[in-house]
């Protein structure tokens, strides 16, 4: 298992940005893909438990992607999210499970009240100099911090070459994924150097070519771009369709990803 390279960590970005998946929380939940078992399993193996036994706070839930399987295998999942688009999509998709207004900064929750503190693809939205202590405080002693993003796997020519274009579109700091290839430093800064263990987990999933698409343009870099962008964001994505439909010619666009995951005892 390779050990988590800690990067330093950088002020949280600005909440425009950070809140900009509200206003497509439709698009998200029905665009973006969800995480292979192994994720779960390794939850598992963390905590030394079976997940049907833990009481889990999922932070950053969003539309409830991560929520879904943790709940699905028996956790007793309490959702935070700040966005009142992504809560509501949430609450909609799954009303059994309780969903709080709140953020990673500053968790609502007493301390040592969760067996299990998931970030799916959200520990980088929050300032992690707060988040952390958050965490540690919420946490029960040997408790777990589990910190994890789908990272496009740049080993498929075809996912490099698209992320080169969509950089190109944007400009050079705004791809869609944070962490292009396998390899490069994790997003899971501010933890401790000793403790956190990094696990790369390789995995696809096959869509509709639209489905594709919408899930390019749910990032939010796309999502924070002004009505100015709209048409050039348009050609964009009408001419990345025509390309793939070259390499996909039934329609069906095999994603590949590598999910980055950290998880820390505390
Ligand atoms: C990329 S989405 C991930 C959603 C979901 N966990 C998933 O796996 O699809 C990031 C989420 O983090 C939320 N967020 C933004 N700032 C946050 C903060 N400071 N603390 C917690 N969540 C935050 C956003 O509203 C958004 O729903």
């Amino acid at each position: 298992m390779p050990p988590v390279q800690p990067a330093t960590p950088s002020p949280a970005p600005g909440p425009v940005r950070a809140l900009s998946f509200s206003g497509a929380a439709a698009l998200y939940a029905a665009a973006r893909p969800g995480y292979p078992p192994e994720v779960f399993a390794a939850l598992e193996e963390a905590t030394g438990r079976a997940l049907s036994t833990l009481s889990a706070v999922d932070v950053g839930a969003g539309t409830g992607i991560a929520t879904r399987e943790l709940v699905r295998r028996g956790a007793r999942v309490t959702a935070v999210e700040p966005g009142a688009g992504m809560a509501a999509e949430l609450r909609r998709s799954l009303p059994e499970v309780p969903v709080v207004r709140g953020d990673g900064n500053r968790l609502p929750f007493a301390g040592g009240s969760a067996d299990l503190v998931t970030y799916a693809q959200s520990w980088h939205w929050t300032d992690q100099a707060r988040s952390w202590p958050e965490a540690v405080r919420v946490l029960r002693p040997g408790g777990v911090l589990a910190l994890w993003w789908n990272v496009a796997d740049h080993q498929a020519p075809w996912v490099a070459e698209q992320d080169a274009r969509i950089r190109r579109h944007l400009g050079a700091d705004h791809g869609v994924h944070a962490t292009p290839a396998r390899g490069t430093p994790s997003r899971a800064v501010g933890l401790p150097e000793q403790g956190p263990v990094g696990r790369l987990l390789p995995w696809s999933r096959r869509v509709s070519l639209r489905t594709h698409l919408d899930n390019l343009a749910s990032h939010s870099a796309f999502l924070v771009r002004g009505e100015e962008h709209a048409e050039a964001d348009r050609r964009f994505f009408a001419e990345e369709g025509a390309r793939l439909l070259e390499l996909f010619p039934d329609g069906t666009v095999e994603e590949r990803y590598v999910v980055d995951l950290t998880t820390v005892t505390v």
